[in-house]
């Protein structure tokens, strides 16, 4: 696996995640079951051009980052142990979050599926799609929907400039996308979010808890997390703000993470109440009188 030799990750963790905490040769004989180019290809968008914060990052430790096999080979296996207590659990604090009965969802930076799949579980009537630059992590994703009998759809394509045309979803989520986009990308993909949603649609963001992280920077050099710090010195609560949305709420999900909730709001028509009949009636009467 491309783990890069220079980082704490391949010193200390790399060794116990490969050897104690997964099965490497499991995870070989996935990444040796299928030909991952011809497999991305289903998903490649011949006119995508990769961010450069994107592409120019090794995340994780991962040489090429998001944009090769090896991170969505291992990315299921690593995240369980980096989401304690339980993946699922914090994953559902999103999804208990919702308040609306979503027809058409879009789960942003959806990697490898797993909060994609829990959306369309709640909502099954729902059409939901799941977005994300990587092909490598949609090719997996589409695997484990298809696997567990789930129509959801997987495209390839940047968050922060979707294609999607305006006021197309009641829902748009995206969980643990943050702590990896620099603020500014963040602020940009929440205004999208703004364009796609209908008036009274809603936003969830689920990532890092921003106030317990803020202690935590060894965590920028241990996992290769590149834009964490700025993520932690942030506020997704404001950013959501400054999109527009209103009723804008975050909530702690089991100490380490965090989801934030906001509403696209109606707006507001004033109503000129003008009893013109009733008046003329009274006019009449006069008239009449
Ligand atoms: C940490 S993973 C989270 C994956 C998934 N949402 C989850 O909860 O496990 C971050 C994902 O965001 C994707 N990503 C980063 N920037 C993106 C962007 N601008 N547009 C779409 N996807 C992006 C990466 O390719 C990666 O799959």
């Amino acid at each position: 696996m491309a783990v890069r030799k220079d980082t704490i990750f391949e010193q200390f963790l790399a060794p116990i995640f490969s050897n104690f905490l997964m099965d490497r040769e499991a995870l070989l004989r996935y990444r040796n079951s299928k030909d991952w180019e011809v497999e991305g290809d289903r998903f490649r968008q011949p006119d995508l051009a990769y961010p450069a914060y994107y592409s120019s990052q090794h995340f994780h430790g991962i040489e090429q980052g998001y944009l090769c096999a090896d991170a969505a080979v291992t990315y299921d296996p690593v995240t369980k142990y980096v989401l304690p207590p339980n993946e699922e659990w914090i994953r559902q604090g999103l999804i208990d979050r919702i308040r609306c009965q979503p027809r058409r969802i879009l789960d942003l930076g959806c990697g490898t599926g797993s909060t994609t799949l829990l959306l369309k579980k709640a909502f099954p009537q729902a059409e939901v799609i799941g977005l994300d630059l990587s092909p490598y992590m949609l090719v997996v994703a589409d695997e484990k929907a298809k696997k567990a009998g789930l129509a959801i759809e997987f495209r390839q394509g940047n968050a922060e400039q979707t294609g999607f045309p305006d006021a197309s979803f009641d829902l748009v989520t995206a969980s643990l996308l943050f702590h990896e986009t620099p603020p500014e990308v963040s602020c940009t993909i929440l205004q999208e979010c703004f364009r796609l949603l209908q008036a009274g649609g809603e936003v969830l963001i689920l990532d890092g808890n921003q106030s317990s992280l803020r202690w935590a920077d060894w965590l920028t050099e241990i996992f290769e997390e590149p834009y964490i710090k700025a993520y932690a010195a942030g506020s997704v609560d404001a950013w959501m703000g400054a999109a527009g949305f209103g009723d804008v709420r975050t909530e702690e999900v089991w100490l380490l993470n965090q989801v934030t909730r906001g509403v696209k709001p109606i707006p507001y028509q004033s109503v000129q109440f003008e009893p013109p009949e009733m008046n003329q009636t009274i006019e009449q009467e006069w008239a009449m009188g």
